[in-house]
């Protein structure tokens, strides 16, 4: 089944950001530049996540231009040009009039002439949003438009007063998730869910860790995910203990448990999953131990998911579970209160227990409102994701602990109740994981 978000909801994003904009202002926003990979090969494109918020336009060298009460048009988009001769080589283009019929935009012209056309948009507003300070090119284009205002002063130009970041207004709106994001995001949690089942399946002994990330991929791929929200991490043995590790090229070993931190795109929207397990199919005592913990802190996380508390709620009670596992293993001395003060668990857990996810994977929107920490709110999307890290070199614990790396990640989204989880369709109860690896 094909989930997609409708055209219509688009072009009320760009009609809610209008209304939070100030009156007499004008936003604008770039697509994504494309990147060259190597000699007369680019990278494969990615659109802005920006713009593809406002846009569902899929396409490079486009300007979306948003003037509220522009007599023409207040959502108008510059873009390629239709080119048969092009297109033969590179693939359709939309051009300025399929802008308009197919992705709603009130006006629409070609990016040739953007240079022509957009300062006379711009003179006469009081305020200009666009993305301050993230892309020096856009901002020296930017810089020139104005320029070209200012040298009609002195015919009665009137140059913006005012430049805004344009992220505050947007990536607080991209924050609460719709009912068709939500859709969409669910889909990708799900195929990513089946990656990872598949991968669990086809852990074996003598395969290399890039073996499970071809398996990842290929389910990716055969869903019509053909990228991944970010590159994939499979970290067999000590190799779990490394946060960001994506070499995915060392053997898999018997009595080794593999962390596997991947998820696909889906239209933009990522998914964020991890799932420890053990090479063999079979946990030994001192990796069940440990899973134990983890598992329990994430279902205590989870259930802190919910209206009215606060961001830090989830990490806070994983953080009890986690420290108070550690001390019952012998892997920390003292009382609970004093680890949680001295913050002695930081060797083993030193990251946060979740993020914001959505067209990012690390997606945007403020953590606090001033100096408190922000209350969770329905249509909120993050991952819970607590885990436990024993140095392969950590010479305070006991040899049979070390080189051990747990994870375990899912992606909610906050409800009226408490939560949903999007990714339960991969087990992680260890009963659950060895009955499917032995399956
Ligand atoms: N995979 C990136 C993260 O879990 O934050
Ligand atoms: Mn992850
Ligand atoms: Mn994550």
């Amino acid at each position: 089944m094909a989930v997609t978000i409708p055209v219509k909801e688009f072009a009320e994003r760009r009609r809610k950001l209008m209304d939070r904009m100030a009156p007499d202002s004008i936003a604008i926003l770039p697509a994504a530049p494309e990147r060259v990979r190597n000699r007369d090969v680019l990278h494969p494109f990615r659109q802005d996540s920006d713009f593809q918020y406002l846009t569902g336009f899929g396409e490079p060298e486009a300007v979306l231009a948003l003037i509220p009460g522009r007599e023409h048009g207040e959502a108008v988009l510059f873009c390629k040009e239709r080119n048969p001769e092009k297109e033969l080589w590179d693939g359709f283009l939309v051009g300025p009039e399929g802008a308009i019929e197919r992705y709603g935009f009130d006006d629409a012209f070609p990016i040739a002439d953007i240079d022509d056309i957009l300062p006379g948009m711009i003179e006469g507003r009081s305020r200009v949003y666009y993305p301050l300070g993230k892309d020096p090119a856009f901002d020296n284009r930017v810089m020139d438009w104005l320029k070209v205002i200012r040298s009609k002063v002195r015919s009665g130009a009137h140059p913006p007063g005012e430049l805004v970041a344009l992220e505050h207004l947007l990536h607080d709106m991209r924050l609460y998730k719709s009912a068709a994001e939500i859709k969409v995001m669910a889909k990708a949690g799900q195929i990513s869910a089946e990656a990872h089942c598949r991968a669990m399946k086809r852990a074996r002994q003598g395969g290399y860790e890039y073996n499970l990330e071809a398996e990842l991929i290929h389910t990716f791929m055969e869903h019509g995910a053909r990228s991944t929200a970010y590159p994939s991490i499979v970290g067999g043995g000590a190799n779990g203990c490394i946060l960001h590790y994506i070499e995915n090229a060392a053997p898999l070993k018997d009595g080794d448990l593999v962390l596997v931190d991947a998820g696909c795109e889906l239209e933009c929207y990522a998914s964020d999953i991890t799932r420890t397990f053990p090479v063999s199919g079979k946990f030994s005592p001192e990796q069940k131990a440990l899973y134990e913990v983890v598992l329990a802190a994430q279902y205590a996380a989870i259930d802190a998911v919910k209206p009215d508390n606060h961001w830090n709620q989830p990490h806070e009670a994983a953080l009890r579970v986690l420290t108070q596992g550690l001390i019952d293993l012998g892997l920390l001395a003292g009382t609970l209160d004093d680890a949680l003060a001295n913050e002695s668990y930081k060797p083993f857990f030193m990251h946060r227990t979740g993020h914001w996810l959505g067209l990012d994977v690390h997606d945007v929107g403020d953590y606090k409102v001033g100096d408190a920490w922000r209350v969770l709110e329905p249509g909120m999307a993050l991952t819970v994701e607590p885990g436990l890290y024993i140095a392969p070199d950590n010479t305070d614990v006991e040899p049979r602990w070390r080189g051990i790396g747990i994870r375990i990640e899912d992606d909610v989204v906050v409800t009226k109740e408490g939560c949903r989880n999007l990714t339960e369709g991969v087990p992680k109860t260890i009963a659950d994981i060895e009955a499917l690896m032995a399956d």
